[in-house]
């Protein structure tokens, strides 16, 4: 898909809105050149340090988050509406077991700014480069959030990317 670059705020409401139903697709690329893609529920686009940021959180035990970590770069993609049963597949289903990818014949290509994988039928895409990680500290998350979502493990890393370039389909 031709997706023209666009501003970091372009449609932002409708990303948000996709973020929280189905999901939005986070792809990690090993300097290998191997992608891997998981759905992602949780993450917030705004300025950081004077730049448009899209802050991401990632649980450790993802097979996405060692793709991170080794090349400190990631795509954020906004699935088209008929894409809802793979980003059901992205959420549920590890790339430890499953090349997401291959299975259901997704193509991607690399970024402008990054080598990150994006994925070609999505309308919009993120591409981001890692300016900063952070660990939740267990010690100063209100006890309900404690209680729901942790019980003492695999505290989210939040990545904080920095918005290289945001491009977006000429309609959308
Ligand atoms: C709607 C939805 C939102 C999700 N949001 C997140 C998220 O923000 N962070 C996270 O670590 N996992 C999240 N997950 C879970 C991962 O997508 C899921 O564990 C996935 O299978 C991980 O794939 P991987 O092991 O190939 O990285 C979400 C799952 C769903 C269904």
């Amino acid at each position: 898909m031709q997706r023209p670059p666009v501003p970091y705020d372009h449609q932002l409401s409708k990303t948000l809105s996709t973020l929280v139903r189905p999901g939005l697709l986070l792809v990690g690329t090993r300097p290998s050149g191997e992608s891997n893609v998981m759905t992602i529920g949780w993450g917030t686009v705004g300025v950081v340090w004077g730049k448009p940021t899209f802050v991401v959180l990632v649980r450790p035990s993802r097979h996405t988050f060692g793709f991170i970590e080794d090349s400190h770069e990631f795509t954020v993609n906004v699935p088209a509406a008929d894409m809802r049963e793979w980003v059901g597949v992205c959420g549920s289903k590890s790339g430890r077991d499953l090349d997401k990818f291959a299975a259901y014949g997704i193509a991607t290509s690399p970024g402008q700014n990054v080598q990150t994988a994006t994925i070609d039928a999505c309308p919009m895409v993120y591409e981001c480069r890692v300016v900063h990680w952070s660990d939740m500290i267990p010690a100063n998350l209100v006890p309900e959030a404690e209680t729901s979502f942790y019980r003492g493990q695999d505290y989210h890393r939040m990545y904080f990317g920095q918005i290289l370039g945001a491009y977006a389909a000429s309609d959308y």
